[in-house]
């Protein structure tokens, strides 16, 4: 018998830190005529003071459990695709793991920058598919605004903040996740790029002095070089899944540049009807843009069950990749009401309480074999 991974529910968080061209045109060198004509945004949403990775992440992900029905503790894998995670390690998975409260989940990190929520798309759907498990969680999650150079209207200009999330499940029915393309180029690692913070290059005085912890990227050649790949995955990812480009109801691509997206729409002969961008209000939130834009879609009807999508995205490394899914919306056989969603407060006052005990067991088991020992 086949085993398919379906998309049964879905969320998104982005913070309330509205922030308009004007304003960032009070910051630097710029406009809201040279932002929008040049990249179609108009505005981004900017993660405050309590927000994280990990805060947008567990409220996208809680949101996407209740549309699913499904529990959190019902969950076997939570893979956070970020390029902004809480931390070099823990892993922010692991940290939304103890925010949502899924005990039983194993949790990890994927870093494919923009690209990564495709990859960590492919990934779940594959454990699923050969029967690993039955529940996954997809986040795509980001406050790229922690990394970016205020001071430099070349990139400040482009990025926001928010999170998407997905949950796949397991279902003999065909459908859901059909095809994946993932490719890589590292020649071009430099293109894109945060230089310092890492193994290489770890942050001193003199990093900090350079502006190294920020974003540096060559704009022109990340645009040469997104729109020719995305219309190649995109026709391999169709392709592979056994649909024409015609079949195709939509393409959900990376909400980079609007110019990006009508080019490779153009070259791939789609109309702009058929592609869903909401970048002109949230900005490029790099691996949650995918997410963010789906789930837009899904709410306001565009996107039904039956429907064939290509995700499509690009970014550093260089990345690059979509899959081709059909929609399916929650399996029909889980009616059931989930109690953490009918008394939401008091499930968070729960997951609170349950990460206080689990750190307090810790503390006790310290105190005990230190004194063993
Ligand atoms: N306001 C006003 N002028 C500006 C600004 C600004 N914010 N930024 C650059 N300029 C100037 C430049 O200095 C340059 O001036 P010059 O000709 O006197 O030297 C001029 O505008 C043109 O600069 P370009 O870099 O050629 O502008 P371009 O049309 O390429 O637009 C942009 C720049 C918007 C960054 C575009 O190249 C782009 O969108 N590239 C793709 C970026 C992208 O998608 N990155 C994310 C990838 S996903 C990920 O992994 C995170």
């Amino acid at each position: 018998m086949n085993r398919y991974a379906h998309i049964t529910g879905w969320g998104i968080s982005v913070p309330d830190g509205l922030l308009t061209n004007d304003d960032i045109a009070q910051m630097v060198d710029t406009s809201d005529e040279w932002i929008l004509s040049r990249t179609g945004i108009r505005q981004r949403y900017i993660a405050g003071d309590g927000q994280s990775t990990a805060t947008l992440g567990a409220d996208a992900a809680l949101q996407a459990l209740e549309v699913a029905r499904v529990s959190p503790n019902d969950v076997d894998l939570i893979i956070v695709s970020t390029s902004s995670p809480e931390h070099i390690f823990p892993a922010t998975a692991s940290l939304v793991q103890d925010r949502i409260g899924a005990g039983k989940a194993g949790a990890f990190d994927l870093s494919a920058a923009c690209t990564g929520f495709i990859i960590a798309l492919n990934m779940a759907a594959q454990a699923i598919r050969t029967g690993s498990i039955e529940t996954a969680l997809v986040l795509g999650a980001e406050t790229l605004s922690r990394l970016v150079n205020w001071e430099d209207r070349t990139t400040c200009i482009l990025f926001g903040d928010g999170a998407g999330a997905f949950v796949l499940q397991a279902s003999e029915e065909p459908g859901g996740v059909l095809s994946a393309v993932m490719r890589s180029d590292g020649s071009g690692g430099d293109l894109l790029t945060v230089p310092a913070g890492g193994s290489k290059l770890p942050t001193s005085p003199e990093t900090i002095q350079d502006g190294l912890h920020y974003i540096q990227m060559n704009g022109r050649e990340v645009f040469r070089f997104a729109t020719r790949v995305m219309k190649q995955a995109t026709e391999e990812a169709a392709e592979q899944a056994g649909m024409t480009l015609d079949e195709v109801n939509w393409i959900i691509p990376h909400q980079a540049n609007q110019r990006i997206i009508e080019t490779a729409a153009r070259r791939l002969k789609i109309p702009m009807e058929r592609v869903v961008v909401n970048l002109d209000r949230f900005g490029n939130t790099s691996t949650a843009s995918i997410p963010l834009a789906a789930v837009e879609a899904i709410q306001d009807g565009r996107v039904k069950p039956g429907d064939q999508i290509v995700f499509v995205g690009f970014g550093a490394g260089l990345t690059w990749g979509a899959v081709a899914a059909q929609w399916t919306g929650p399996l029909p056989e889980e009616k059931r009401v989930v109690w953490p969603y009918r008394f939401y407060t008091l499930y968070q006052v729960y997951t609170r309480l349950r990460s206080l005990v689990l750190r307090f067991v810790r503390f006790v088991e310290g105190v005990i074999w230190g004194r063993r020992r």
